[in-house]
């Protein structure tokens, strides 16, 4: 099979972490039989720095015009000053939003040989967790009306929290479709006690609930959410949310898992283009150390296999070899379990590729 994948590296640890999953990319090409064409281009800090903007017209040309879209991280104190629609951020939401990549899929699955890595008690972990955080992306509050200004001589500034029933059906249809291959279970996270917009939600996905008879539908304020994923995180199959409440959640589960550096997402559109990228950020504070944790985005390279290419061996055969490696007590500084020796995030990518 040959694929063009979109390459955006980004910032910070976006640029490490990005070369190891390539080099298991390579592996599953060489092994498999298949050629994966990499186009690089630049976007956020990286790219303002030569453009002056976070997303160069030709950084977005050249994801419309791939198979898939794969990234690193935005981001760092560097850009910290820069005007508010220029920042990096800036580029990777508008990134998601021309690409129109509405559904944002975070797993978060405790490895075995991770469940001592845990902060939480074994008791707790035992019990196993495997949820999928499906995140609406390119609405509410990231995408609503914003505005600073002064009112009344006080400096005032609101950003709103938008949804329509379109765009809450096909987040909730992805939920529910993806809770039909798992365990058959779909809370929706909401403040439906205090918000219009997560009445709307619950409105929505009720009636959505009935083409879904087999799938047992609840609902829970986040506030609770948050509380019930650290007391009892085996409860959840999938998490349906809305973009802010998701962006948190995500990276509460992921310290259960052992890292954030574990945590992988696959961003899906309706055009056909979708992008695959680790849920963590650029990690200013361990950038060009050689240290960060590349398995969040070697496993976002096996989802893009799955998900975009429909190459389901090669995505196990990725997943499994990270298996193997920790299980063999290889690992990298973040992950706090003195089981093995720790190694740098460059050797992460070769030792997987290695088990391929
Ligand atoms: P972060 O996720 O970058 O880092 C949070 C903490 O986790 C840091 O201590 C970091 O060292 C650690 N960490 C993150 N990824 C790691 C990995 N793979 N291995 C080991 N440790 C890891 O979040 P932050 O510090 O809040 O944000 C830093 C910058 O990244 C900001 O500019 C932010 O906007 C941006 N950001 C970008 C994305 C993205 O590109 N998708 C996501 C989140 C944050
Ligand atoms: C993420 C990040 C982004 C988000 C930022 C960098 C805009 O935190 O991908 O989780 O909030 O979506
Ligand atoms: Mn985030």
């Amino acid at each position: 099979m040959n694929k063009t994948i979109a390459v955006t590296k980004g910032d910070g640890i976006g640029v490490e972490i990005v070369d190891e999953a390539l080099k298991v990319l390579d592996r599953v090409a060489e092994k498999f039989g298949h050629k994966f064409e990499y186009k690089y281009a630049l976007i956020g800090g990286a790219a303002y720095d030569k453009y002056h903007t976070p997303l160069p017209e030709e950084t977005l040309e050249i994801c419309k015009s791939s198979d898939a879209v794969f990234l690193g991280a935005v981001g760092g104190d560097k850009w910290d000053s820069v005007e508010p629609d220029l920042r990096p951020e800036k580029g990777l939401l508008a990134l998601r939003k021309g690409l129109g990549l509405y559904a944002n899929l975070r797993p978060a699955t405790i490895y075995e040989a991770l469940k001592s890595a845990s902060p939480l008690k074994d008791y707790i972990v035992e019990k196993g967790v495997d949820i999928l955080v499906v995140r609406e992306l390119i609405g509410g509050i990231y995408f609503g009306d914003r505005k600073t200004y002064v009112e009344d001589g006080v400096r005032t500034a609101y950003d709103v929290e938008k949804y329509n029933e379109n765009e809450i059906k096909r987040i909730s249809k992805m939920a529910f479709d993806s809770a039909m291959k798992r365990r058959k279970k779909v809370t929706l996270v909401d403040k439906a006690n205090v918000l219009d917009s997560s009445k709307l939600w619950r409105e929505v996905v009720k009636e959505m609930s009935k083409d879904y008879p087999e799938v047992e539908l609840d609902f829970m304020y986040v506030d609770n959410a948050s509380m019930q994923l650290i007391k009892n995180p085996s409860q959840f199959d999938v998490i349906l949310t809305n973009n802010i409440f998701g962006d948190i959640l995500s990276d509460e589960s992921s310290q259960i898992t052992g890292s954030i550096g574990m945590l992988p997402s696959a961003s899906i559109s309706e055009i056909g283009i979708h992008m695959y990228e680790p849920i963590h950020g650029s990690a200013p504070d361990i950038a060009g150390q050689d240290i960060a944790n590349p398995l969040a985005t070697i496993l976002s390279a096996a989802m893009m296999l799955r998900y975009s290419f429909d190459l389901e061996e090669e995505a196990v055969a990725i997943e499994n070899a990270v298996e193997k490696v920790l299980e063999e007590g290889i690992r990298t500084i973040d992950i706090k379990e003195p089981k093995g020796e720790y190694v740098k995030c460059s050797e992460i990518g070769t030792a997987v590729a290695e088990r391929i």
